[in-house]
């Protein structure tokens, strides 16, 4: 992996961010999503997450976004709000370089700095890399949720992981 940087998303970065995860959308079951999202809509989901406090990186390549995490609520009752969502995609021209594994890593490590105490992962399957990623970075499996995703005309089940990040305060969100 050659000089890989990791830092926080901002606005500038919601069209690459948006290209790049657009391609999990169409022709892909990676997302349940079906239709591309606009950068209008990518760039308010931004200014929620961010502004309730869940942290949204990019890893960038010689001044390029190759890739994002993000977090995001888990549910929205009360009692969940040191939960969140854990996401990473990145551009197929930098899969199988490690840049996965240290994104996803310093996502959890900004989770914990934010106080949240559990991630978890949805992985729609088949998805043998990213299961693989979830499980190296300490997620377990819980299990699976069979066939809840219609895509294509293809059912999908979904593979839940979670990783408990030792935080014993919940956050302020
Ligand atoms: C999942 C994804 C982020 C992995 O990123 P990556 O940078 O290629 O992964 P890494 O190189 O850090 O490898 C992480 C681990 O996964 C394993 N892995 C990578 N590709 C794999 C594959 N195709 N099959 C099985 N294991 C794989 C690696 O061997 C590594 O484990 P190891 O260190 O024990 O050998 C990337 O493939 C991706 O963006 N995929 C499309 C979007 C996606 O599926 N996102 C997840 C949504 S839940």
């Amino acid at each position: 992996m050659s000089d890989v940087e990791i830092r926080q998303a901002s606005t500038d970065d919601i069209p690459a961010m948006n290209a790049i995860y657009n391609r999990y959308i169409v022709g892909s079951h990676v997302s349940f999503d079906t239709e591309p999202w606009t950068d209008a809509q990518r760039l308010s989901w931004f200014q929620r997450r961010v502004s309730a406090g869940y942290p949204v990186l990019v890893a960038c390549r010689d001044g390029t976004v190759i890739g994002a995490s993000w977090s995001g609520p888990w549910r929205d009752k009360a009692a969940y709000r040191s939960t969140a969502e854990t996401t990473v995609v990145l551009a197929p021209e930098a899969f199988g370089e490690g840049v996965g594994t240290t994104r996803y890593a310093a996502l959890l490590e900004a989770l914990r700095a934010a106080r949240f105490h559990v991630a978890i992962g949805i992985v729609a399957l088949p998805n043998d890399a990213s299961v693989a990623l979830h499980k190296k970075l300490g997620y377990r499996e819980v299990g699976t949720l069979e066939g809840v995703g219609l895509k294509d005309g293809l059912r999908h089940s979904t593979m839940i992981l979670e990783a408990q990040l030792d935080v014993v305060d919940p956050p302020e969100v």
